[in-house]
């Protein structure tokens, strides 16, 4: 069985910010770009973000496309201690399509609130109690979910990077700076030697407005 492959979405400053230090990062891009992302959330089998994402910022990650598309993309959280609250939107909106906690815990009563307002809950644990990417991702090809578009935040964009499970990277640049004290892209890879970073193959650039979209994949694909 194949696994899943993912798309690393990023949606930043010039200077490779996220968010502000205080959270805050709505919105960064233009109104141009946040419909291209629904386009491409339409596209994908599943969305993927991890719970701080949920916690910051309470989103539904529909694709809200015109018109709709027929059927919602899977929406799924990596929450290990299932801390994503059934007041959020995500579980409140689970009518509208399958939404999924990726856990390392398969039982207890925030499951099972989370089972009682119509959301799956995968065990997909690493043993040391964190949600693994590799199981994550193996959970998502035997569910079908061929194409998984994650969104962040920095610290789960990073993991998914360690682990070398990034196929194609879709960045959204913004004309504006927000500086160190925002948060990165990416969270910290402790790479020692030049040699052993991260390196992408660019393969398209297109301007939005005034923000630009560059497009990466690893250089073992091209
Ligand atoms: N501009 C953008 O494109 C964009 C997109 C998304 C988010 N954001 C911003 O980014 C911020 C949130 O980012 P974040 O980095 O704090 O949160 P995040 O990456 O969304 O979530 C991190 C949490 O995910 C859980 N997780 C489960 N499995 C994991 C794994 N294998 N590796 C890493 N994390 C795992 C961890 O909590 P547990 O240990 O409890 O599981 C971890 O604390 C917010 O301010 C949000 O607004 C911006």
């Amino acid at each position: 069985m194949a696994r899943a492959s993912v798309t690393l979405k990023l949606a930043t400053s010039m200077d490779g910010r996220i968010a502000l230090s205080n959270g805050v990062s709505q919105w960064i891009t233009s109104p141009a770009s946040r419909a291209r992302v629904h386009q491409m959330r339409r596209e994908a089998d599943a969305v993927l973000v991890g719970v701080g994402t949920v916690l910051a910022d309470d989103p539904l990650l529909t694709a809200r496309t015109i018109p709709m598309p027929d059927q919602q993309p899977v929406r799924i959280v990596a929450d290990s201690h299932v801390r994503t609250p059934v007041e959020s939107r995500l579980v409140q909106s689970a009518g509208l399509g399958r939404v999924v906690v990726a856990s390392a815990q398969s039982a207890g009563a925030a499951v099972t609130a989370l089972d009682a307002a119509g959301v799956d809950v995968w065990r997909c644990g690493d043993g040391s109690g964190r949600v693994s990417p590799e199981r994550l991702l193996d959970r998502c090809a035997a569910e079908g979910l061929e194409n998984v578009f994650l969104e962040g935040g920095g610290h789960l964009a990073g993991s998914f990077l360690r682990a070398g499970l990034i196929d194609r990277i879709a960045w959204f640049r913004a004309p504006i700076l927000i500086g160190g004290d925002g948060l990165p892209a990416v969270a910290a890879l402790g790479y020692e030697e030049m040699n052993a970073a991260s390196r992408w193959t660019p393969v398209a650039t297109e301007r939005i407005g005034d923000d630009l979209l560059e497009t990466y994949i690893r250089p073992d694909t091209v």
